[in-house]
């Protein structure tokens, strides 16, 4: 594969970005797009220079010109598209959070090895240089065993009925939407088998989660303590602190350019810092490229087995609060 050939599903905000980064990655080809409404899919191809722009997701699935289709819609319309490309014998990058819960998932994963076919949920944090230098200072033991992570997830997102974010059939709500950064984060470092999971949510009327605080506790000690929300602004921080020393990511943890790494005296000792002229999603990009290259089925930063138990821990928190979506009921 000289060239990876990239079609895409839905044409929203995080469409847009992702064909930016598309852009910014020279082996990638913008071969097709597509959206219920022809007229929009005609605006976004002309925007980036897509070869192709269909009305239907259908038509684009069917396209034996598109190595990889990236899938940019709404949870509830995961599982639906992804089958939906995996049947017509295309790979996938999904958005997350990938479905709506394990038993979904678990439908998704064992369609694409029944195709033989590489499927990725895009958790583009786990692709992000930051990301990867942090778990190298943890496995060097620069900062001693881990004993607590800190990290918080908080936009606040003017209320909108329409919004996806908070429409329980579009799979709204903030541990889905925002919360599984933080829980993956967390789980990246400390494993993906809390001992316990210890959750609260302020469930709004309209039935979707705008608060949520999770704990996760782990054999030996450790402890995570994460919050995601929309109702405030948070600094969206995160610090992980081990018995030797701590780690801390700026703002926006989850694409963090700069990491610190201090001592137990506060004393800084390194600082990394990952130059990024793009969109940030590029490292995710050229992840699925190499691993189409290998012929790979899954991403080893971004593996099955790992977005199966982040599923699990939010189905869990859900079921801690009584919370359903309609799908479930
Ligand atoms: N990786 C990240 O940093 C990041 C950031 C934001 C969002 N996301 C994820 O990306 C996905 C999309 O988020 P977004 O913020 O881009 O959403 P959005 O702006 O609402 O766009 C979603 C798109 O999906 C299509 N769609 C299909 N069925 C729909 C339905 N029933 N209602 C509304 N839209 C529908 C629409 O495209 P057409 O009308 O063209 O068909 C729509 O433009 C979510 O899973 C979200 O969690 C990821």
């Amino acid at each position: 594969m000289d060239k990876i050939r990239w079609g895409i599903i839905g044409t929203g905000k995080i469409a847009n970005t992702f064909a930016q980064g598309l852009c910014n990655v020279e082996d990638a080809v913008l071969e097709a797009v597509a959206s219920r409404d022809i007229q929009k899919a005609n605006l976004f191809a002309d925007k980036y220079g897509f070869e192709k722009a269909y009305g239907s997701y259908a038509e684009l699935a069917a396209d034996n010109d598109i190595d990889v289709v990236y899938i940019a819609t709404p949870m509830s319309s995961h599982l639906g598209d992804t089958l939906l490309c995996l049947d017509s014998g295309r790979n996938v990058l999904c958005e997350k959070s990938i479905t709506l819960n394990s038993a979904q998932l678990s439908v998704m994963l064992d369609r694409a090895r029944e195709k033989d076919l590489f499927l990725m949920e895009a958790m583009w944090m786990k692709c992000r240089p930051s990301f990867r230098k942090a778990l190298e200072w943890i496995q060097a033991g620069r900062i001693g065993n881990v004993k607590v992570i800190r990290a918080d997830f908080c936009n606040l997102c003017p209320y909108d009925p329409d919004d996806r974010l908070f429409r329980p059939d579009c799979g709204g709500g903030s541990l889905l939407d925002l919360g599984i950064y933080p829980i993956t984060f967390a789980a990246d470092i400390l494993g993906y088998s809390p001992k316990e999971i210890i959750s609260s949510a302020y469930i709004a009327k309209d039935r979707v989660d705008h608060y949520a605080s999770v704990v996760m506790k782990y054999e030996g000690g450790a402890f995570a303590d994460l919050s995601m929300g929309f109702d405030f602004q948070c600094e969206n921080k995160a610090v992980i602190m081990g018995d030797q020393g701590s780690i801390t990511f700026g703002n926006w943890f989850h694409c963090s350019d700069d990491i610190v790494l201090y001592d137990t005296n506060s004393k800084e000792i390194e600082r990394f810092h990952s130059s990024n002229s793009g969109t940030g999603y590029e490292y995710e990009i050229e992840e699925v490229h190499s691993c189409l290259r290998k012929g790979l089925k899954e991403s080893p930063l971004v593996p099955h087995s790992e977005t199966a138990s982040v599923m699990k821990i939010m189905d869990t928190c859900r079921s801690q609060w009584g919370m359903t979506f309609p799908e479930e009921e």
